[in-house]
């Protein structure tokens, strides 16, 4: 299974260095065999020599340039940064990114071979609108998306799950994973609300590939107890 942690704009450097520390011990210490990502933010970026993969929460789609406040290739090269968070609804919603926009980002990074974390989810009123609507909403922000693109991972984050402690009901999640297997065949993680508490009937589900936890993980030993119940998973 995949279990990534979204830092946003949590921890300092030296928070982030030591997390890390703490994360690898635990993941060679008990022979983890899940897929473990962590998105720091761009200033924590540093060398990084593990288990672990670390990823970006964004990048400009740029070796580099004119681009006030982003990074490009150049600086991800720097650390042997080969995976991108794109898509995550903070970026589309508090950020304002289009999908035209979240659409030149995808292709750069894919035609560069990036392992890219492709994220979607709808916002409540989308929700209450009913299930055809739900989906159609879905269906529009992976248009212009290459969903068999191999490097892939789709996370579905309902916008109105993430940060608020609210989850879909486990039915619901099932219901959009097997939805979304029938458009692409990429591992499928679910974001939202994930906790300690609720990781361990979540990551059993059927078409659930692992999860992108954001406020959950700020705590790496929390971080760690939901990677140990991954690996329990028969
Ligand atoms: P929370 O886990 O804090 O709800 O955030 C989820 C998320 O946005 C991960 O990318």
């Amino acid at each position: 299974m995949i279990i990534a942690a979204n830092f946003k704009t949590n921890l300092t450097r030296l928070e982030t260095k030591e997390y890390l520390i703490h994360l690898e011990k635990f993941v060679s210490d008990n022979n983890v065999r899940q897929e473990v990502f962590v998105f720091p933010t761009a200033t924590s970026l540093d060398n990084h020599s593990g288990k672990v993969n670390i990823g970006v929460q964004n990048a400009y789609p740029t070796k580099n340039g004119a681009f006030t406040g982003e990074i490009g290739t150049d600086q991800l090269d720097e650390f042997n940064i080969k995976t991108v968070l794109i898509g995550h609804s903070e970026r589309r919603h508090v950020l304002k990114e289009s999908q035209e926009f979240i659409i030149s980002k995808y292709n750069f990074y894919k035609a560069l071979g990036y392992k890219i974390i492709y994220c979607i989810g709808e916002p409540l009123d989308v929700r209450e609108s009913g299930e055809a609507k739900m989906m159609d909403y879905l269906a529009s922000q992976m248009v212009g998306i290459d969903m068999d693109y191999e490097n892939l991972i789709v996370a579905y984050e309902p916008v109105w799950a993430i940060g608020t402690g609210l989850t879909p009901t486990n039915e619901d999640i099932v219901k959009v994973h097997t939805a979304l297997r029938l458009t692409c065949k990429a591992p499928l993680l679910y974001g939202g609300s994930v906790k300690v508490d609720n990781v361990k009937e979540i990551l059993p589900l059927e078409n659930v590939d692992g999860v992108l936890v954001g406020s959950g993980a700020l705590n790496v030993n929390d971080f760690c107890s939901m990677i140990n119940d991954a690996d329990n998973i028969k």
